[in-house]
């Protein structure tokens, strides 16, 4: 299969044949994807990450903590007599990890940002919000430039921010929802000096369980319509954040068990597409999770079964109702990444049991990729396991090469190496099937635009992308991409989004250029609504396969 030449739905026929055959269980046959362990210690624990357009991952775990495994250079420190872990401590918790070259290089953060959130500005910054203790209302900046670092400003937010989400707004500005025992939402920055602080949110009251809350990090998604689908602990809302109004009650998901923290699922805004088209449709998709219960039985040592169902809901549906699909098992702290092509990976995470500490049990090694538009029924396929458990506090984000970068599980106090599922400062990646040598033919190289030059698009501009393909050229299976990275943290990818672009133009030769190289003209989105402004990966993808992404600017 590694060196076919087949295109990905050629493919499929063969392999079925060869199973029949052989009499080879499928799910073997079927794992697809390599892992690659990038880094055998990366010193702290990546309970949060976000990929920045200089393809530098910025990574962090929490302050009170104990000593990490890596070092702060020249002799820094962290000093603060109120600290309980330790008062002085020389080691970083946060640290830049460049992809391309496999390296990393430490960070300072003098506040505490366990459990906190972010998202990246229009103009390619970082801006982190919350955390525990003293670092509850901290906001954190980080301009991706050489050898910079972290910039704290305490007491920035209006209200503690512990376990928030979240969301990048059309005007660029964040708003950030939730947090433990905060039933509001406030916005960064502020639209002015007059503006309200924070705003009350009673859906938050309305799905706090008692014993569990199970509504912390809920899964928020700008809709086509301006309006944010907000779901927590088993149902939605659209919601009107500028008139501070429900818009619309979605209904509960069946079977009525909790998908949000500590009953971690995940959630996906599936690809949008046909976006000239006025009624653009989106559509959500929330898998995995806990029966309701499930992190109150394991603490006392009882662990029950993940559950095992996705729900996709079309959440412009003027009477949407949920539709319910089984995956090939339970998972819990799972992370759904769209791939450029479309696809989502469902990656990390465990069988049994809830988040929280010491609450997982059963890792779930191999990813789950599912194909939204496949028939029913042949949507999702076993990848192949990692032999590193991903569990509590463990991340994956999508890279610029197509590859997914996995890291973090399990950070326990003062760093223990010891416990059944102990600290782990791995890096790995995952490749899917995609880049295999066998693509090598039918994957499209971008040529414009040109992959360094981080192109600025605006709003509404035709855009002709050229590329190279070796094999002979499928016009009617070429699409161009657009990826808004995530920032990642608790089983949910903050912002993440993915753009299939209109085609104005069928592919075709370029005049005067190699026979391989082609030019197709696409249209990038008209509204900030449907792309909030920053920065973006575009990619080309030819038969299923895609091009290395290309950094661009949408303002
Ligand atoms: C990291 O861990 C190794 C092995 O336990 C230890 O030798 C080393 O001193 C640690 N480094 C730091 C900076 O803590
Ligand atoms: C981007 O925004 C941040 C936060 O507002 C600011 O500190 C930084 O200087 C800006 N960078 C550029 C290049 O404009
Ligand atoms: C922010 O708060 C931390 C922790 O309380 C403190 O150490 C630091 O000095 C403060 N920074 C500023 C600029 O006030
Ligand atoms: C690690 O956890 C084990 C099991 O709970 C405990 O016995 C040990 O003291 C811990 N080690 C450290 C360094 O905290």
């Amino acid at each position: 299969m590694t060196h076919s030449l087949f295109p990905i739905h050629l493919l499929i026929p063969l392999i079925i044949i060869i199973s029949t055959t052989f009499t080879i269980p499928s799910p073997a046959i079927a794992a697809g994807g390599q892992w690659q362990l990038l880094q055998n210690n990366i010193g702290i624990v990546a309970m949060h990450m976000q990929l920045l357009h200089n393809d530098r991952v910025i990574i962090f775990d929490r302050t009170d903590f104990g000593f990490s495994n890596l070092s702060l250079p020249n002799g820094r420190c962290r000093v603060n007599p109120q600290e309980q872990a330790v008062k002085n401590d020389c080691t970083a918790h946060s640290l830049e990890y460049d992809v391309f070259s496999n390296t990393f290089r430490p960070l300072f953060i003098q506040t505490n940002i366990w459990c906190s959130s972010g998202s990246v500005n229009p103009n390619g910054t970082l801006i982190q919000t919350g955390g525990f203790n003293d670092g509850d209302r901290s906001v954190r900046t980080f301009n991706p430039c050489p050898n910079c670092d972290w910039q704290e400003f305490n007491a920035s937010l209006s209200a503690r921010r512990w376990y928030a989400t979240n969301h990048k707004l059309p005007d660029g500005r964040q708003i950030i929802i939730g947090g433990r025992r905060q039933f509001n939402y406030e916005f960064y920055p502020k639209k002015d000096a007059t503006a309200k602080n924070t705003y009350s949110l009673p859906f938050l009251v309305q799905t706090n369980d008692a014993s569990a809350e199970n509504n912390l990090y809920p899964f928020v998604f700008l809709n086509v319509d301006g309006n944010l689908f907000i779901f927590a602990n088993n149902r939605a809302i659209l919601f009107d954040y500028n008139s501070n109004k429900v818009v619309k009650t979605y209904p509960t998901i069946p079977g009525g068990d909790p998908r949000s923290y500590p009953s971690s699922g995940s959630a996906a805004l599936l690809p949008l597409r046909n976006l000239q088209n006025p009624l653009v449709e989106a559509e959500v998709m929330i898998c995995g999770g806990a029966p309701k219960g499930s992190y109150e039985k394991t603490l006392q040592g009882s662990f029950i079964g993940a559950l095992n169902t996705c729900g996709r809901l079309k959440i412009t549906d003027p009477n949407p109702s949920w539709v319910m699909e089984t995956m090939p098992g339970g998972r819990v702290m799972s992370d759904m990444i769209l791939l450029p092509n479309g696809d989502v990976l469902l990656i990390n995470g465990a069988a049994v049991g809830s988040a929280g500490w010491e609450s997982g049990r059963n890792p779930v090694l191999n990813p789950f990729l599912y194909k939204p538009n496949s028939l029913v029924g042949s949507r999702f396929q076993l990848q192949k396991p990692s032999d590193i458990p991903r569990m509590y506090h463990s991340t994956a984000v999508l890279l610029r090469d197509g590859r997914v970068l996995v890291a973090g599980s399990n950070p326990h106090v003062n760093y223990n190496f010891t416990r059944l599922f102990p600290t782990e400062l791995r890096l790995e990646a995952f490749s899917p099937s995609y880049l295999e040598l066998g693509f090598n033919d039918v994957r499209p190289i971008m040529v414009f635009p040109a992959p360094q030059s981080q192109t600025k698009l605006k709003y509404a501009q035709k855009l002709k992308v050229r590329f190279q393909v070796k094999a002979t050229l499928m016009k009617n299976m070429v699409s161009v991409t657009m990826y808004a990275p995530s920032f990642n943290t608790h089983s949910f990818s903050m912002n993440q989004r993915l753009l299939v672009l209109d085609e104005l133009s069928s592919s075709k030769n370029v005049v005067g250029e190699s026979t391989s190289t082609y030019q197709v003209e696409v249209a990038i989105p008209n509204s900030p609504i449907l792309a909030p402004p920053g920065y973006y990966l575009l990619f080309v993808v030819h038969q299923e396969v895609p091009s290395q992404g290309v950094w661009v600017q949408l303002l």
